[in-house]
């Protein structure tokens, strides 16, 4: 018979290292959760993740950073070492990066599950990023094998205690169909919307399994530092009561009379 768990008052979170973030995401993401980062080449996906990923990986809580075919380890670490969140000494130690594009394309995604698995094994980690996730899902023969893989894997990630991170550079209409995003446990949009003559980025959270979180489009910035969220202001739910008072007062000029 299924077993129901006993009901948690509060999820474990792990904190997302970027100021403001962890405010709209009600603490942060919930630990072993699948988290997907979704956004347009360039909104800072990467950036999101990375910063993530080096602001929780110890000795103890390892994270994997599986990349496929859009943005080789070797050209991440090159851009990534002018943020102050990198760490080179976490690199290799805490932080393992790993290329399992050439398995995809020469061998198909079966077997680019039996990789994962095989390094996760290896690794043990508490955190595992791919980067990016769509690429895998684009290289599948038809929208079964993609729909396969995307359900083995989580099933597997939940197993091993994981919290997961895919990345992918979806569309509003993919968000709407593709079955992973039923599959995952939470939605971050990245989004970098013309202003004028101006870009402005915008962080919006489409779900959070199990959280309130704080709904709605939050300006971001990325500099040396990394993201930074400014959650907008909200409206009240409820005005103040008062009472109008109908009292003049004087402005102080003086009237001119002919
Ligand atoms: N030091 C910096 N200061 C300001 N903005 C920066 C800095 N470094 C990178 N960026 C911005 O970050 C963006 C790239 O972010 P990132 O690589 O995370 O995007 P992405 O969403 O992963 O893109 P892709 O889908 O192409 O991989 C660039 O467009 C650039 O505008
Ligand atoms: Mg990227």
């Amino acid at each position: 018979m299924l077993q129901i768990p006993p009901p948690q008052q509060n999820l474990q979170k792990l904190s997302s290292g970027i100021p403001g973030l962890d405010h709209i995401l009600s603490g942060g993401f919930p630990e072993l959760s699948i988290n997907i980062v979704a956004g347009p080449p360039g909104s800072g996906k990467t950036i999101c993740v990375q910063q993530i990923i080096y602001t929780n990986a110890t000795p103890n809580r390892k994270a994997l950073y599986l990349t496929t075919l859009s943005e080789p380890s070797i050209k991440m670490l090159h851009y990534l070492q002018r943020f102050t969140f990198f760490d080179a000494e976490k690199v290799g130690r805490d932080v393992i990066y790993l290329d399992i594009g050439e398995v995809i394309r020469n061998k198909g995604l079966e077997n680019a599950i039996a990789v994962i698995i095989k390094h996760v094994q290896e690794y043990k980690p508490g955190i595992v990023g791919i980067d990016s996730f769509k690429a895998i899902h684009d290289m599948a023969r038809d929208p079964v094998e993609a729909r396969k893989f995307g359900f083995d894997l989580s099933v597997r990630l939940t197993t091993w205690a994981i919290t997961a991170f895919f990345v992918g550079e979806y569309s509003q209409q993919e968000i709407e169909r593709e079955p992973i995003f039923a599959i995952a446990d939470g939605i971050l949009c990245l989004h970098n919307k013309q202003e004028g003559l101006s870009y402005q980025r915008y962080v919006d959270i489409i779900k959070l399994r199990g959280e309130d979180y704080f709904n709605g489009w939050h300006p971001f910035t990325i500099d040396p530092t990394g993201l930074t969220v400014y959650p907008r202001i909200k409206t009240p739910e409820s005005f103040p009561d008062y009472q109008a008072v109908s009292e003049s007062v004087s402005t102080g000029l003086a009237t001119w009379t002919p």
